[in-house]
């Protein structure tokens, strides 16, 4: 087995696939598509971040990969549906940077809370200001969480630890975790809160979720975050309502539009602004993430390859099914149509193959099913599998 890793994931990819007998070929930066194609001669695993480009052509002309890490969060970059359609299912990353998020987000409350950018900047400015008026502690403030998923949730227990009292809302019925307080709408937790933090996912329907309407529903003189997705909020309304001291306070870390490159082109209606902490989508952006990440999507491929574990992935059906020492396992991509896992058993049966165990597991149109079977698997079964109509990949293990 041969796993090709792109961009510089972090190193300990290398030594999770080394320890589990995966050869590894490391590349510093992306690769183009034609270099890419030539680059996956012969590769079983290939690992990628944001930057290189997985097209349908790219899957299309590298018959050997069988399975694709995004080592980050975002899976944009590859085709997803062309991969499963092909048999290929795509891990990411999507917990490895959680913590890293809740800990700026409570940095920047802290700083905002007692407008340390202000003080900053007049003391490297030679101003010496000692004033006490609008600094706050943040102990006793209230809290409100937009989106109780895992960086809202992991916000929540920690801030609690800082001494702030929380409150949530989400869409989903959420366990509020310990003394946190659920808010049976946003109009609620609005109504409440001295500081606001947005953490919802970036389904279509959230986008303009905050505008000039909650701006002006929350606390006057309430704090404002938003770490989770650009295009939910107005900004054009939120600098209206920073200049008019309605809010006191902002930090923003996503942008509807973000520059692609480092140039200096990029421009927000809240640059310029007292008490407004700007961070270039960094919030997930730290070594301990990185090296999760590196950590989590190449053990994903590994069990993928030794066991034909697909939970968690991206695009594929998942599941995991408990491997017995001594099985031998078929994992078997298909075209999610009636009657196939009877099929696949005929052939199994007809060549007095006991199956010890199975598991499947579909998703829009294609299945997946893992079997474990106490004999080897002769040339002639596997053939006969192969040659079901509705065979997208097979592969044995053990
Ligand atoms: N700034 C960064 O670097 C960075 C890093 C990681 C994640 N993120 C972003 O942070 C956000 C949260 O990530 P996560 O892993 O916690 O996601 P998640 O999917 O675990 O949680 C999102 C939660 O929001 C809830 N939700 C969705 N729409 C809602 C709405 N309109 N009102 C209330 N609740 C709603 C969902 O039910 C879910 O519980 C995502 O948008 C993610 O892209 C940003």
């Amino acid at each position: 087995m041969k796993a090709l890793l792109l961009e510089n994931i972090h190193h300990l990819a290398e030594t999770v696939f080394n320890n589990a007998g995966i050869e590894v070929e490391m590349r510093p930066g992306a690769l183009a598509e034609d270099d890419l194609i030539e680059a996956l001669d012969g590769v079983d695993l290939l690992g990628i971040r944001s930057t290189t480009q997985v097209t349908k052509r790219v899957l299309d002309a590298s018959p050997h990969l069988s399975a694709i890490g995004c080592f980050c969060i975002g899976t944009n970059q590859v085709d997803l549906t062309a991969a499963v359609d092909l048999g290929i299912p795509v891990f990411n990353a999507p917990f490895s940077n959680t913590r890293s998020v809740v800990e700026l987000v409570l940095a920047e409350i802290i700083v905002l809370a007692r407008r340390l950018t202000e003080k900053d900047r007049q003391l490297h400015a030679g101003e010496w200001n000692k004033s006490a008026a609008g600094s706050h502690e943040i102990r006793g403030r209230k809290l409100g969480i937009v989106g109780y998923g895992n960086i809202g949730s992991q916000l929540s227990v920690v801030a609690e630890m800082l001494g702030m009292e929380v409150y949530f809302y989400d869409t989903d019925d959420k366990l509020a975790l310990g003394n946190a307080k659920r808010c049976a709408s946003l109009e609620e937790l609005l109504d409440v809160a001295e500081c606001v933090t947005l953490h919802v996912d970036g389904r279509a329907g959230n986008a303009g979720l905050f505008g000039a309407r909650e701006f002006g529903r929350m606390r006057d003189r309430a704090l404002f975050l938003n770490l989770s997705r650009g295009f939910l909020v107005d900004y054009e309304a939120l600098a209206t309502a920073l200049e008019s001291g309605h809010i006191a306070g902002a930090a923003v870390d996503v942008f509807p539009n973000e520059p692609k490159t480092r140039v200096g082109d990029f421009a927000s209606p809240l640059q310029n602004l007292p008490n407004v902490i700007l961070t270039p989508h960094v919030g997930g952006s730290t070594m301990e993430a990185q090296e999760d990440i590196g950590r989590f999507v190449a053990a994903k491929l590994r069990d993928y390859t030794h066991l034909g574990t697909t939970t968690l992935s991206v695009n594929a059906p998942e599941l995991t099914l408990a491997f017995a020492p001594g099985h031998h396992r078929i994992t078997y991509f298909h075209t999610n149509t009636p009657g196939v896992l009877a099929s696949l058993n005929n052939i199994l049966a007809d060549h007095g193959a006991n199956i010890d165990g199975q598991l499947l597991g579909t998703r829009g149109q294609i299945g997946y099913v893992v079997t474990d079977a106490s004999m080897a698997m002769p040339q002639d079964v596997v053939a006969a599998i192969e040659a079901l109509p509705e065979t997208i990949r097979l592969r044995l293990i053990g």
